[in-house]
């Protein structure tokens, strides 16, 4: 356990994320630069268990900074959720001569972290790799900020056609169980109503709202919603409950989807992913392990992978307010 680590292996998991990529590039030129060898793992967990490895020197990690996607390849493992699973894929890194490992993604990838540090008594560091930013303990995660552009960039667009047919645009976006994605894409591209799971605003008031802007003399409006928001879970349905109720409605539904993974990362997300990745391989050298590194009040910072699952990442309230204000 007190041997010098000689080389650590880095993957990707579960639902990929813009910057993912810079944070490999930093994780491989952290190696080279404390002198240890880089191997990347391709298709998160289930690679691990085959032993889909490759040794990654600093040159190859050129051009990666911008690209969206992982190089490394993702998946999420139903093989690694089980003992042997986990047992296969420990003695793949026997047989390879890893001393560490770095975990990019969720929730779901800490979680199999965690179980795994626990059996096996192997170090793994996390780095807050997804969209939804529903991580405790970081401030932001890689990919959130070009989320984020990205809708407002397409909310922006959308607005353009309901304005000139005077429609209402339902506008459903990632977050699987966070709001984050909506309340802030719904608040930067102005959006007259938003819905999040961590807010109920019930369907009655989102009535009145409607109500009250049609009153107004709003000819368009935007309503941002979440993917896990209760009375919006079927944005196709919650659509056709307005429709019926205010037919004078011309209503358009728009559901974003994968998109919102896709692109070249935003200068944020890549800085983000760069430090992070600098961190965690410098965690794994300072003999940390079972944590994931972050970023808190812009400066880096580690929680424990157990907190960083189990606790909730708050919605900022002064958001909601700004979001109710700036809608009237
Ligand atoms: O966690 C990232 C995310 O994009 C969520 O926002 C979304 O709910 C989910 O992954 C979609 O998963 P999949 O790519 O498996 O459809």
């Amino acid at each position: 356990m007190n041997e010098p680590i000689k080389k650590i292996a880095v993957l990707t998991s579960g639902g990929d994320a813009p910057g993912m990529n810079a944070a490999i590039r930093a994780v491989v030129r952290a190696c080279t630069y404390y002198r240890m060898d880089c191997i990347g793992i391709y298709r998160g967990y289930q690679g691990m268990i085959e032993g889909d490895f490759k040794p990654l020197a600093a040159r190859e990690v050129s051009n990666i900074i911008n690209k969206g996607g992982t190089i490394l390849k993702s998946a999420r493992s139903e093989e690694f959720k089980t003992e042997e699973g986990r047992e296969k894929a420990y003695n793949q890194l026997v047989k390879e001569g890893i001393g560490a490992l770095v975990v990019i993604g969720g929730d779901g990838t800490f979680t199999g972290a965690l179980k795994f540090i626990q059996e096996f008594n192997f170090p793994v560091v996390g780095i807050p790799g997804t969209i939804d930013n529903d991580i405790y303990g970081t401030d932001r995660t890689i990919g959130y900020d070009t989320a984020l552009n990205t809708v407002v960039e397409v909310i922006d667009k959308i607005r353009d056609t309901a304005s000139s047919h005077n429609r209402l645009f339902f506008i459903e976006v990632m977050g699987r169980d966070a709001g984050f994605i909506a309340l802030n894409t719904g608040i930067g591209a102005g959006a007259e109503e938003i819905l999040i799971p961590e807010k109920d605003l019930g369907l009655d008031r989102l009535e009145e709202s409607l109500t009250i802007s049609r009153e107004k003399g709003k000819s368009s409006s935007i309503v941002v919603v979440s993917e896990g928001d209760k009375i919006g879970k079927n944005v196709f349905e919650l659509a056709d409950h307005i429709k019926e109720k205010y037919p004078f409605y011309d209503i358009r539904v728009s559901v974003l989807g994968h998109m919102q993974r896709g692109g070249s990362p935003s200068c944020s997300d890549r800085v983000l992913a760069s430090r992070l990745g600098v961190a965690a391989v410098e965690a794994l050298l300072d003999r940390s392990t079972g944590v994931m590194v972050g970023i808190t009040n812009n400066q880096v910072s580690t929680v424990g992978l157990n907190k960083a699952i189990k606790m909730n990442h708050d919605i900022n309230k002064e958001l909601l307010k700004v979001a109710e204000i700036t809608s009237v």
